[in-house]
């Protein structure tokens, strides 16, 4: 049984920066990359970490996937397509993602849906990841039980033996998502709780921003 952990006197105050009217850019995106640069620059791990949350027929869903790519048109992120994420996806469409950058004092949050990518797409990127990373793409049935640990090690050496002496190629159980956003919010912590949080939603073709009390 868990001995009770009272947590009530934890506190830390926000003062670093701010998000004032100067500095909210107009495009949602040009923003996200200008705090992702912020992000890379002062913290050295996983700052490209992201909760991505789904709906499935079981409830909701959330866990944490590296972001491989960003643009206008969305994030990318690479998984397996029989995980219960992917269940999850065929579901539902709608996921929201969460960024929380703790040195900065910010977090993003993203509603959208998800589209699965192209086979061409999926390729390119499984290429360029290390020889081992695409060995363990093969090995696991993610999201599924296994009964040790040492069976999953006799899987990733079976398929050490079946690449042997060749590249590997990408599994057709594994691929990229694009989340296409239709709303993005910024919250910049700030002193004595009373944080910035600015929110954009997609109007048509365009972005308009509101500001949210916290
Ligand atoms: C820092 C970090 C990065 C991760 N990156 C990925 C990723 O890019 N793709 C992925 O499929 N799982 C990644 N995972 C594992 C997922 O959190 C999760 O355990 C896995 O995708 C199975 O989730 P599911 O059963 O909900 O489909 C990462 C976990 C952590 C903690």
């Amino acid at each position: 049984m868990m001995k009770e952990k009272d947590l009530r006197t934890v506190r830390v105050d926000y003062n670093q920066f701010k998000l004032d009217d100067e500095s909210i850019l107009e495009n949602p995106f040009d923003l996200f990359a200008q705090w992702l640069e912020e992000a890379a620059e002062h913290i050295d791990k996983d700052y490209n970490a992201m909760v991505v949350s789904s709906v499935g027929q079981d409830g909701p869903s959330s866990r944490i996937v590296l972001l491989r790519k960003c643009s206008d048109e969305g994030f990318m992120f690479y998984t397996n397509r029989a995980s219960r994420k992917a269940m999850d996806f065929r579901f539902d469409n709608r996921v929201a993602l969460n960024f929380f950058w703790s040195a900065l004092e910010r977090q993003v949050r993203v509603q959208g849906t998800v589209i699965a990518t192209s086979e061409e797409e999926s390729d390119d990127y499984f290429n360029t990841r290390p020889r081992g990373s695409k060995l363990s793409a093969w090995a696991s049935e993610q999201s599924q039980e296994i009964v040790s640990r040492s069976a999953l090690e006799r899987n990733y050496q079976e398929m050490e033996s079946r690449f042997n002496g060749q590249d590997v190629p990408r599994p057709p159980f594994w691929g990229g998502y694009l989340v296409v956003p239709n709303a993005i919010e910024f919250w910049q912590g700030r002193n004595s709780r009373l944080h910035d949080r600015v929110l954009f939603k997609l109007n048509g073709d365009g972005w308009n921003h509101v500001r949210l009390q916290p």
